[in-house]
């Protein structure tokens, strides 16, 4: 078995666009720039946010964080987007999602600039990435198809089982799982909360991708020997550290460890990856390379 080490990898990956960025400041020319816009208080979100400027600054990037208050109206949200999209010294940015319910997530989406798009959440950067066409793919699905290919984990012909349908992770990992690529060539169920006999699925499926969000729901006797099992849950659940939460997966890690043949663990698997693909994608920004 072999674990796929995603705090390794991303530091690898930000070491990388460390070196890049130093070739640019020492060309004379500036950083490249991440902008983030937060809404509200949430403090899992302020967290990942927070996370995503700290890395930002670790690479040499610049970063702006804008922190909007919970009663913000749609309309001067889109205001501030379209801010974002106007300012030249802006590479790219995020709206961090979830956003408040009186406002419509997609409509802002939309009004996001696709070259200034780094989350790839644009229909725009979905679409191309469906296409297999340069685009900015999103952070999560980018994460776990690197953690693949540097580990050189082959899934040609292999099949592929999603649990999840989110716009985020589900859909975006299922399409890039089934295209003409390497890693991808699999064949792809997507599995979804509709979906009958769960378990008849997953116990026959060669890489399991799990982005439900229910900790510990794969369990060993639902894996089949040898299975790749990527684990994209995130819970946070209470216990008695400092914190007061730990972060627990979708995977049953101690015992679905012993049968798989790659497994990412949680933390330090598929979230750290996420941060470095959204600095990658950032670079690709500023050096305006997404979408040509
Ligand atoms: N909320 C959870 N994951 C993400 C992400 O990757 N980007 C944004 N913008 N919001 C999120």
């Amino acid at each position: 078995m072999v674990i796929l080490d995603g705090k390794k990898t991303s530091l690898d990956i930000k070491n990388e666009i460390a070196e890049e960025v130093k070739s640019i400041l020492n060309k004379g020319q500036r950083a490249p720039h991440l902008a983030a816009v937060i809404v509200g208080k949430d403090g899992a979100s302020l967290t990942y946010v927070g996370s995503k400027v700290k890395a930002c600054e670790r690479v040499g990037f610049d970063s702006t964080l804008i922190k909007l208050d919970e009663s913000i109206g749609e309309d001067e949200l889109l205001d501030k987007v379209n801010e974002l999209n106007n300012d030249d010294k802006i590479d790219g940015y995020i709206v961090q999602l979830p956003l408040p319910k009186h406002i419509d997530s997609q409509k802002i989406l939309l009004a996001v600039d696709p070259k200034k798009d780094v989350d790839g959440f644009h229909p725009t950067n979905f679409g191309r990435m469906a296409l297999n066409l340069p685009t900015f793919i999103s952070a999560t699905p980018h994460g776990i198809m690197e953690l693949l290919k540097r580990y050189n984990v082959s899934t040609e012909g292999k099949n592929t089982i999603v649990i999840g349908r989110s716009d985020i992770v589900g859909k975006p990992i299922s399409i890039l799982m089934g295209l003409k690529t390497n890693p991808g060539n699999s064949t792809v169920t997507m599995a979804h909360s509709r979906t009958k006999n769960i378990e008849s699925l997953i116990v026959q499926a060669d890489i399991i991708i799990s982005a439900l969000g229910v900790p510990n729901f794969i369990k060993s006797s639902m894996v089949k020997d040898g299975a790749i099992v990527i684990d994209v849950g995130i819970t946070r659940v209470k216990d008695n550290s400092e914190k007061g939460y730990k972060i627990v997966g979708d995977v049953d890690f101690e015992n679905v460890s012993k049968k798989s043949s790659y497994i990412t663990p949680v933390p330090g698997g598929v979230g750290p990856m996420t941060i470095a693909m959204l600095l990658k994608n950032t670079l690709l920004a500023y050096q305006n390379l997404s979408l040509s």
